[in-house]
Formats: structure tokens, C-alpha cells, sequence
């Protein structure tokens, strides 16, 4: 008797589990939002709660970029990655320094405004 209830919370647990991989992609757009809206919002129109950038040579809006062909995950990792070595040049943006995770956040966020 007292299996049954064990089989069936297990059973219950595995259904649950389904959802479990979708609630994970909309944290993580919805974690790399908020972090953009606070890090990248100075100079890149990055959602419509702040549509004026206020440094001087903004960047494209990422609804911009999340519409390039040429962006994809590996081509935003890339390029968060590799800003440094235009620190120097004036107008440029500079390496934001993101740890592993908030890029993850952040790439996840941009490519979700892609529209479908
Ligand atoms: C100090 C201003 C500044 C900040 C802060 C900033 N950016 Fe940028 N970004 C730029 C500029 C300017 C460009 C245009 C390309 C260049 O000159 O490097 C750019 C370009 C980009 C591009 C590439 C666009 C392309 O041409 O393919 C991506 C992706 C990007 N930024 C993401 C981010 C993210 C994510 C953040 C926040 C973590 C951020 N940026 C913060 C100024 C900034």
C-alpha cells in the first residue's frame, strides 16, 4: 500500500520535471534583462523601459542586433569576450568583463527579442 504513494510522488516529480527545462530559458532571459537594463542601458537601447541611452556613441539596440542574420550565441559570446582589446580607441565600446554566467544571461536575453 504504502508503495503506491511512493510510485506515484516519484510519478509526480518526473511530470513536474517536464516544465523544468522552459522555466529554466525564461529565468535565465528574464535574469538577463534586468542585468542589462542596470550594465548595458547607458549605451544600448536594450528594452523599451529605457529608450535613450546616455553616453555619447551609443551602440545598436539589441533588438538590432538580435535581428542580424549574423548574431548568434557563439557570435554574442564572442564578441562579450573579446571587446578588450578596443579599450584604447575612443568611441568603442569597452570590454564589459562579464562572468561566464551573466553572459549566458545576457546572450539568452538578447536572442530571445529575435522576432520568429
Ligand atoms: C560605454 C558604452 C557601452 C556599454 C556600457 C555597452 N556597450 Fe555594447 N557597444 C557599444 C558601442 C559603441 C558598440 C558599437 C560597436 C563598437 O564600437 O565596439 C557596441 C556594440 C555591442 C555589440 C555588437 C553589435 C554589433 O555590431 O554586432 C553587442 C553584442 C553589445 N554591444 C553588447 C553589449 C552588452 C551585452 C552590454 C552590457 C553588458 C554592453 N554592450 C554595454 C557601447 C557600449
Amino acid at each position: 500500500m504504502k508503495w503506491r504513494w511512493q510510485i506515484l510522488g516519484f510519478l509526480m516529480i518526473c511530470l513536474t520535471g517536464w516544465s523544468g527545462p522552459v522555466d529554466a530559458q525564461s529565468d535565465l532571459v528574464s535574469a538577463g534583462r534586468n542585468f542589462a537594463e542596470m550594465a548595458c542601458s547607458p549605451c544600448h537601447v536594450v528594452s523599451d523601459r529605457y529608450k535613450v541611452p546616455i553616453l555619447r556613441n551609443p551602440g545598436p539596440s539589441f533588438a538590432e542586433i538580435a535581428a542580424r542574420t549574423s548574431t548568434t550565441g557563439d557570435s554574442l559570446r564572442t564578441y562579450l569576450r573579446s571587446t578588450h582589446r578596443d579599450m584604447g580607441q575612443s568611441g568603442r565600446m569597452p570590454n564589459p568583463r562579464l562572468l561566464d554566467f551573466e553572459i549566458d544571461e545576457v546572450v539568452a536575453y538578447i536572442l530571445s527579442l529575435r522576432e520568429h
